[in-house]
């Protein structure tokens, strides 16, 4: 103890603090029990919360000035739940030396004390009136502030360009299909008439799924390299007639460049019914391409090879960009090479035979197509590197809002 009454701490470690604290409130404690009169609890308010000579103050304020920077805030903390023991004992010596000095007390002052503690309930009402409405002051809303614009999202110029082709192709009666991703062997090639080993295979720049070597290679899972198994899927499900596009993500492990991604997009269309030729597959697609660039763009058909059509052909469309007279668009041929397509290989019906057999050759024919959709969208929007695509960049991608 120093002379000025004040306890000295003997260091700051949380024992040392434990220990000092410990003191006061028995000091504290003791005192609040001895209480005995009205007169009694203001002695006893003054002596610890007083201004000046304020015990509580005091000690607060000693301890605190000499306490190094770190021990600050747990002392801080210890005077705080302090100073709410300190009420607690107010609250309930009061309580006690008033019902002490009702009982003894004559008529009038009986009537004295009922009058103020009446008084202090108004008070207290009061309080807490005032209190209420702060908070409801606190939780009001200034609606004269403008409110928050939210960004409006943009379809991606991929998504964009493939719901277009889609509906080109269902103005013309067609529906829309969607398969797996991960597809197996014999639906995106045996039954696509590419036979296990066959050359046509190795175009397909396939990534396969790892651990597959114990199932029959049909089954065998794989990154769907193109659209078409869809075909047979949708035939599987459906009898004749067919008319439908499939729109979705394709896979080759293909080395990224300018015009090259491992993942990009394809929409296929297959229709099937009595009596279709290739005149109808010539003027279905020409009539998309017009939809698609504008009515002054030609078609022209090459033959080409794809297993499950026979024949086969490559599509070009007169270059939009130039007209057909030649630029660095078209590498000044004036033509631009677009799609594959052909009429369904009879071979294709006859493994989808095996499930519906109303797929038969001799009854029905059919054609089918395939278009990339990232090349049709780079041409259309004017788009360098087919990267910019999937890079999530806004920058690029604010520039369709
Ligand atoms: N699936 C072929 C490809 O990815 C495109 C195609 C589809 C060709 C349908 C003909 C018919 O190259």
């Amino acid at each position: 103890m120093q002379d000025d009454g004040i306890p000295t701490l003997k260091g700051w470690s949380e024992a040392e603090l434990d220990a000092a604290f410990a003191a006061v409130c028995l000091e504290l404690d003791t005192e609040a029990a001895s209480l005995r009169s009205v007169d009694d609890l203001e002695a006893f308010r003054l002596h610890w919360i007083g201004r000046k000579q304020g015990r509580l103050t005091a000690i607060s304020r000693t301890w605190l000035k000499n306490a190094p920077p770190e021990a600050k805030k747990s002392i801080g903390e210890r005077f705080a739940s302090l100073k709410s023991r300190y009420e607690e004992e107010v609250k309930s010596a009061a309580l006690r030396v008033v019902k002490a000095e009702y009982e003894r007390g004559t008529p009038a002052r009986k009537q004295a004390l009922v009058q103020a503690a009446e008084n202090l309930e108004a008070e207290y009402r009061e309080l807490k009136a005032r209190a209420r409405e702060k908070a409801l002051d606190a939780e009001a809303i200034d609606i004269t502030l403008p409110g928050r614009r939210r960004k409006l999202g943009a379809e991606h110029p991929l998504i964009r360009t493939q719901h277009e082709i889609v509906r080109i192709f269902q103005r013309m009666g067609y529906s829309v299909g969607l398969g797996p991703e991960v597809e197996t062997d014999y639906y995106n090639f045996e039954s696509l008439n590419f036979p296990p080993g066959h050359p046509a295979r190795d175009t397909q720049d396939t990534l396969v799924v790892a651990g597959q070597e114990r199932k029959p290679l049909r089954e065998r899972l794989l990154m769907r390299t193109h659209t078409s198994p869809v075909q047979i899927r949708t035939m599987e499900q459906q009898p004749p007639p067919v008319r439908i596009v499939i729109p979705g993500k394709v896979h080759r492990n293909d080395a990224a460049d300018a015009t090259h991604s491992p993942i990009f997009h394809q929409v296929e269309g297959l229709c099937v019914d009595v009596g279709i030729t290739f005149a109808d597959l010539k003027g279905t697609l020409d009539h998309a391409m017009k939809e698609l660039f504008g009515s002054s763009v030609r078609t022209r058909f090459f033959p080409s090879f794809f297993p499950f059509t026979e024949p086969s052909a490559d599509v070009q469309i007169s270059c939009p960009f130039c007209g057909g007279a030649g630029c660095r668009k078209c590498k000044h041929s004036g033509w631009i090479e677009l799609l594959g397509c052909g009429m369904v290989d009879p071979a294709v019906f006859g493994f989808v035979r095996q499930k519906q057999p109303l797929y038969d050759p001799s009854r029905i024919s059919g054609f089918a197509f395939g278009m990339g959709v990232d090349r049709i969208a780079m041409m259309k929007y004017g788009i360098g590197e087919i990267g910019l695509l999937y890079s999530g960049d806004l920058r690029f991608l604010e520039q369709f809002g």
